[in-house]
């Protein structure tokens, strides 16, 4: 299990959906996500009545980097949880009855000035809670024991020991473990009624619990790879402790969601808009299984995807029984970019004659009232602040590229669902593992990897060629899934190479793969010698005007994943 999580920072797969409808690239993400400013701690979500009919842990977000890390920890343990504000109304929580409440990590000091403070009666409502880091030290504070600012703060792999027999919470684990830490004040003496079942160096109270009121807190973060014991430490809380039957999962969204669709929809028909990417494509899903015909998908071939890719599209529809209209726009597209090199400019085009297309075939339907975007949970969280989030995290941020000025009401299935989860959704729902396990792809698709000239038919066949014969090579050794995305890229320069007798003067290729949990910061793959020489064979003997391939060795940052 350990191993699955990410070491440092939520995962945050970019969309595989269309262009972003400003047509823009975004700001250029160059921080460590490890590193962040603490976001805002009063994001403003909206909250809706339980997605769920199942037990429910809110997790209360007091502005910390992890926070939705640990709402996807604990529904790995089979725990539906959502993150909401910290300052939920009591009568919303009381409301929803909580089978746990899990306070999150924060900014630096509960002392410093506009710091967020526990609602005691949060504490006094009957409902278990795990306090985390900040959440344990806000605890402490307002149960008058001891939090004070330590010598030196204590920031990433940490030695944790164990009290005694390590109390409910920790009993059974070993006496010495690693942990990861992330705080400078630290707590030197439990409130009354608590003992103190853990100490790290900088913390002489790294762990404690109340076990009659049933309250918990731990300094260190249960829900990063670093801490080994995280996933049992939480897993124990929500089992033992707070009772849950752990019997969530992904898949048991699809029957609740089926049921919510039809009753919001009713009658009338419903428009989707798909890329190819899987959360399109499991919205559509979904959707289909809700209301059958009354869906209509739309794909706009914009002639920029990859080889087959359109054709397999529409075969995974037709397999699902999906209505689906395929409008062949490559022409139109095409003919917009004519002698455009210009990255931003190339965006711009391919984002609004998509809504154009797409605005045509809608107006051609009738009896249309609803429009399906694939929005996740992610961009619900990430869109429900005060815009720091999405300055800091969203870089090419685009929900289905569509403006939701259409006329149509929202249809968003898959909004309470983080992106892994939405793959566990689209295998369940007979979705071909093409498209469950595909690689990101950019909305603007080859347009933005055809670099330093203009986009034509026939460099986006060199391209196409070659990126098949990548894909083919790295699926055939097993490492499609290992990289984050990987393709090829034409920079629009000739050079001179022989082949025979004769002398060729053609284009390089460059690969390019990457390893990355959220593509804010990605690695280059080391990628096999022997996997590279025969794809570089192949697509110097298979691809007409390529004679030379390269391998893109920059990370991100200071390069990006992306050429353009
Ligand atoms: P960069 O190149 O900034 O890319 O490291 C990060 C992620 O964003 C994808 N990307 C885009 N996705 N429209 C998209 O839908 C775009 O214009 C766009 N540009 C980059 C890129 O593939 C990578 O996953």
């Amino acid at each position: 299990m350990a191993d699955s999580r990410p070491a440092i920072a939520p995962d945050r797969e970019d969309e595989d959906a269309a262009p972003p409808v400003d047509g823009s690239r975004g700001p250029l993400v160059t921080g460590d996500p490890a590193l962040p400013a603490e976001p805002g701690v009063d994001d403003a979500l909206e909250v809706s009545p339980p997605a769920t009919a199942h037990e429910e842990v809110l997790v209360l977000d007091f502005g910390g980097q992890y926070s939705q890390l640990i709402a996807r920890r604990i529904r790995e343990c089979g725990v539906y949880a959502e993150l909401l504000p910290h300052d939920l109304d009591l009568d919303a929580i009381r409301e929803r009855s909580p089978a746990a409440l899990v306070l999150s990590g924060g900014p630096a000091s509960v002392y410093s000035q506009d710091a967020p403070r526990l609602r005691t009666d949060l504490l006094d409502l009957g409902i278990p809670v795990l306090g985390i880091c900040y959440g344990m030290q806000a605890m402490v504070l307002e149960l008058a024991g001891k939090v004070e600012g330590a010598d030196a703060g204590e920031f990433g792999r940490t030695a944790l020991e164990l009290v005694g027999d390590g109390g409910r919470l920790l009993a059974g684990l070993p006496p010495e473990q690693q942990c990861w830490m992330s705080h400078r004040d630290a707590v030197f003496e439990p409130p009354e009624g608590f003992t103190a079942l853990a100490s790290s160096p900088g913390s002489p109270v790294a762990a404690l619990e109340d076990n009659e009121r049933r309250l918990y807190g731990i300094q260190f973060h249960p829900e990063v790879v670093h801490t080994p014991y995280g996933q049992e430490i939480l897993e124990r809380f929500l089992t033992e402790i707070a009772g849950c039957d752990a019997d969530w999962s992904p898949a048991s969204v699809i029957t609740e969601q089926v049921e919510r669709v039809r009753a919001e929809v009713g009658d009338a028909g419903v428009l989707c808009g798909l890329s190819g990417g899987v959360d399109s494509a499991t919205a559509a899903a979904l959707v289909h299984r809700a209301v059958g015909d009354q869906l209509t998908c739309v794909l706009v071939d914009h002639g920029l995807m990859r080889l087959n890719e359109a054709d397999q599209v529409v075969t995974a529809m037709e397999e699902l029984g999906v209505n689906l209209i395929k409008v062949d726009a490559e022409a139109r597209f095409l003919d917009k970019l004519a002698g455009v090199d210009d990255p931003e400019r190339k965006r711009k085009i391919i984002g609004e004659e998509f809504i154009r297309v797409f605005e045509d075939e809608a107006a051609k339907l009738e009896g249309i009232g609803y429009l399906v975007q694939g929005t996740l949970y992610s961009d619900v969280i990430e869109s429900g602040g005060d815009g720091r989030a999405a300055d800091t995290i969203k870089s090419h941020h685009n929900v289905g590229g569509l403006p939701e000025d259409l006329g149509f009401d929202l249809v968003e299935p898959l909004r309470m669902l983080f992106k892994d989860e939405v793959r566990g959704v689209a295998a369940e729902l007979g979705l071909s593992e093409r498209v469950v396990w595909r690689q990101p792809f950019p909305g603007p698709g080859l347009a933005i990897r055809i670099v330093g000239g203009e986009v034509n038919r026939e460099r986006l066949d060199i391209l196409r060629g070659a990126d098949a014969v990548l894909q083919e090579e790295i699926k055939a050794a097993g490492l499609y899934r290992d990289l984050w995305q990987s393709f090829c890229v034409l920079p629009v320069v000739r050079s001179v190479g022989v082949q025979g007798d004769g002398r060729t003067y053609a284009y390089p290729i460059v690969i390019r793969a990457v390893t990355s949990q959220d593509a804010m910061t990605a690695d280059w793959a080391r990628l096999p010698y022997d996997l590279l020489e025969r794809v570089s064979n192949r697509i110097i003997n298979e691809v007409a005007s390529v004679n030379r391939v390269a391998l893109d060795i920059s990370s991100k940052p200071p390069a990006t994943i992306e050429w353009e």
